[in-house]
């Protein structure tokens, strides 16, 4: 396809490489990122998840190679003899060849990654009048493996290959041997291990070697497929319907600094507020406001510290966004400010489908102005869902996102304090749009198939910068649909889940792999969205996501209540009781915020992030690290009070009983239905606050450290929780020594806030 590498031309940091057939270009961005690229649709990148120039002034050599030389270090599928140039970084080295074969090694010259040679030979293959056969007794065939796609890529698998990452996809952490697909969608049935795809689309996977690691970030926002090994054991590949093979390669000397590389390009989290990280109550059929006041006094009768209630759709009058129902909320910003004075803050949902209706401001308005998607004919392009016919705001016109980020006044002028997007797929109830349905990308016509993948993150960049300008604050902002680089603008969810045991169990890997694909402040429908929880999923989900860095209950209209006195005392005292660890704990979580936007680790993080050596927790799917001190292994089947749980090398406490255990083994564990198995690593200093109802109810509260047997150092970070001022400096960190036998030191490191009233230390041994 491409041809003989005739000869390369450098500008900068940029080579263009010249084949007989096509030109393509390797970027070196980083000595440890390098970007590569073949204009087939665009001449630039125009990324929505790479903002601003990330080049960094490296100092790297492009040499040619001899075939002799190149005859020893070459991949045994491949003739040595069209080996042409290496470029070297000081972390990284790639080998140019014909055709646009690419392979890149790390600095001690180990293959990392090569693109594959052979001919594409999916290891399943049946024929059509077989599939006739099979489909007549109802059975979905899928054996679309052994596509080329127009853009593509295809690079070998070494056996013991691991592949995380690729966001919000179903089933276990390591996706080698599955296949995906990039195309954001609301599907409501119960998401099985086999989705190709559900709401997300972060192009970006981690392949873990037996020795080595390295990412990819396929910036591409068409439909794309990714199939790790599933079609044949010896490669995997990546491609799309459409634009340009524009992928990042990213190297480092472990997976935190693959993360960290993949954040450096599409940006990090920015800290939350601190209310953010504490319980929120949810349920879609909250449609009162009798019935909000009875939620926000049952949460407080019942000693269930919150934070927010969120408004779902029944809020507004007929489900037009930016309307409020007034006859069934006679004043919405007296019972805001009435919740305010109970500690508890506002979040409403809003959807991008406009409802079309004659004198309708948000509907006359973009119609006025061109602000909404259209058929290729010109005319405005409708499809249906909540409020019926509706019609889909184009945010990728950067005026559309002032436009409806300046209408979001009319939330923060009743006191709202978050944002929920959701349906922004985006969702249609009248069929799929059609690809040719046209929307802008920034200053160009594109269409529905360019931009659906970037849609959602279009609408929670518009509701980002709208609220930051309108409150000043940082924004909470929630979205269903992401695309890479996401995470600057908003928390996300995972969706409709269900109340099944198998989805509980999904919330592990699920969530860790959002984590390691930069989008850290997630969370999933505490007690399962559709279906009927039972009190004994309760229990459990609430000891899984009372770690969630988004901590919510939520659920559908026409399920069973779920809110946590319905179950009787038991599971009242035990979701309380998790609740209350959770509040606990936010000093810790908000930490893992701060050291998140410094360095793109996420909060939850899967155990082979920070144990990538030990060959027990590559495929590890029911334990989780909250930061690097806390590992938790909760029980996610039904029935079950004991269970084996594995601790990585080193020593590590039973955080409820302090026992003392040694890594690298196995362990029995009793968990009966109010115990969640948690362990601190030894020498660990968990911050810690008093106990709360609703985040600075106490408004100066102490800070209590929590100081574990062994030795460790810690960083802790304190700020005003609320706006930028930290940027400016404003902010504290205490660099805090254990140095063992209950001697703990602490220095200042930066000073620009208030100190605590005090600081208690609490020696656990
Ligand atoms: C979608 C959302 C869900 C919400 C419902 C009604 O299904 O995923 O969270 O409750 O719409 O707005």
């Amino acid at each position: 396809m491409f041809g003989k590498l005739s000869d390369y031309t450098q500008d900068g940091q940029i080579i263009t490489l010249h084949y007989e057939k096509q030109t393509a270009y390797l970027h070196v961005l980083t000595d440890k990122i390098i970007n590569v690229f073949v204009p087939y649709y665009t001449k630039d990148h125009r990324s929505k998840a790479v903002e601003g120039n990330k080049e960094q002034q490296v100092s790297f050599t492009l040499e040619k190679i001899m075939s002799g030389e190149d005859r020893t270090q070459n991949t045994d599928s491949y003739t040595a003899d069209s080996a042409r140039y290496v470029l070297t970084t000081p972390s990284l080295s790639c080998r140019i060849y014909d055709d646009f074969k690419l392979d890149f090694y790390d600095k001690d010259g180990t293959l990392l990654c090569a693109d594959y040679r052979g001919s594409r030979t999916p290891r399943f293959a049946i024929s059509e009048s077989l599939i006739e056969l099979i489909k007549m007794e109802g059975h979905n065939v899928d054996v679309k493996t052994g596509v080329d796609h127009p853009v593509q890529c295809v690079k070998t698998l070494d056996k013991a290959d691991c592949i995380y990452g690729l966001g919000d996809k179903t089933g276990s952490l390591n996706k080698r041997h599955y296949e995906y697909e990039n195309w954001n969608s609301d599907i409501p049935d119960p998401h099985e291990d086999s989705f190709k795809s559900l709401y997300k689309s972060i192009p970006f996977f981690i392949t873990l070697k037996e020795k080595g690691v390295y990412g990819i970030f396929y910036d591409n926002t068409f439909k794309s497929y990714f199939n790790f090994g599933k079609e044949n054991n010896d490669y995997y590949s990546f491609g799309s319907d459409n634009g340009n093979l524009d992928y990042y390669f990213i190297g480092g000397d472990s997976m935190p600094d693959i993360v960290a590389g993949y954040t450096y390009l599409t940006g990090r989290m920015p800290l939350p507020q601190k209310w953010t990280l504490g319980y929120h109550q949810s349920r879609w059929g909250y449609d009162s406001e009798e019935t909000f006041r009875d939620i926000a006094g049952q949460l407080r009768a019942n000693r269930i510290p919150c934070d927010a209630i969120h408004f779902d759709i029944d809020y507004m009058e007929r489900f037009k966004v930016f309307t409020w129902d007034k006859t069934r909320f006679a004043d919405p910003k007296t019972l805001l400010s009435d919740f305010k004075k109970q500690g508890i803050k506002a979040v409403t949902i809003i959807d991008p489908g406009v409802k079309v209706e004659k004198d309708y401001d948000m509907y006359e308005e973009g119609i006025a102005c061109g602000y909404y998607a259209k058929t290729p004919e010109g005319e405005t392009y409708i499809n249906a869902v909540w409020p019926g016919d509706a019609v889909y705001p184009d945010f990728g016109k950067p005026e559309v996102r002032k436009w409806w980020g300046e209408h979001l006044r009319f939330y923060t002028d009743l006191g709202v304090a978050g944002i929920w997007n959701d349906m922004n797929e985006p969702a249609s109830f009248n069929g799929p749009l059609p690809d040719d349905v046209v929307f802008t990308d920034e200053d160009r016509p594109s269409t529905h198939a360019e931009m659906h993948n970037v849609y959602g993150h279009n609408m929670a960049k518009a509701t980002y910068e709208g609220w930051k300008k309108l409150t000043g604050k940082r924004p909470f902002v929630i979205t269903r649909a992401c695309y890479g680089g996401s995470q600057k603008y908003a928390t996300a969810w995972t969706g409709d889940n269900q109340s099944l045991w198998t989805h509980l169990r999904m919330a592990i890997p699920q969530q860790c792999n959002l984590g390691l694909s930069g989008m850290p402040f997630v969370g999933t429908d505490i007690g399962g969205f559709g279906a009927d929880t039972t009190p004994e999923l309760m229990a459990r989900w609430i000891q899984v996501g009372c770690f969630s860095p988004l901590f919510r209950n939520h659920c559908a209209k026409g399920s069973m209540n779920q809110e946590p006195w319905l179950f009787g005392e038991e599971v009242l005292s035990i979701y309380r009781k998790y609740v209350e660890l959770r509040y606990s704990l936010l000093p810790y979580f908000y930490d893992l915020c701060r050291v998140c936007e410094q360095t793109g680790l996420p909060v939850i993080r899967p155990l082979v992030l920070h144990y990538e050596d030990d060959i027990n927790v590559r495929n590890m799917n029911d334990e989780f690290l909250v930061g690097e001190s806390l590992l938790v292994a909760p029980v996610v089947d039904q029935g079950v009070t004991k269970r084996l749980v594995y601790l990585p090398k080193g020593i590590w406490y039973d955080y409820h009983t302090h026992m003392e255990y040694q890594g690298g083994e196995y362990y029995p564990v009793d968990a009966p239905l109010d115990t969640c198995p948690i362990f601190v690593k030894a020498g660990a200093i968990i911050p810690k606050a008093p106990a709360q109802m609703y985040v600075d109810e106490i408004p100066d509260p102490d800070l209590i450290l929590e100081v574990w047997q062994g030795e460790g150092s810690y960083v802790h970070y304190r700020d005003n929780g609320e706006d930028f001022a930290y940027r400016d400096g404003a902010y504290n960190e205490y660099l805090c020594e254990n140095k063992g036998d209950h001697d703990l030191v602490i220095q200042k490191l930066h000073e620009g806030y208030k100190d605590y009233p005090a600081i208690r230390i609490e020696y656990i041994s």
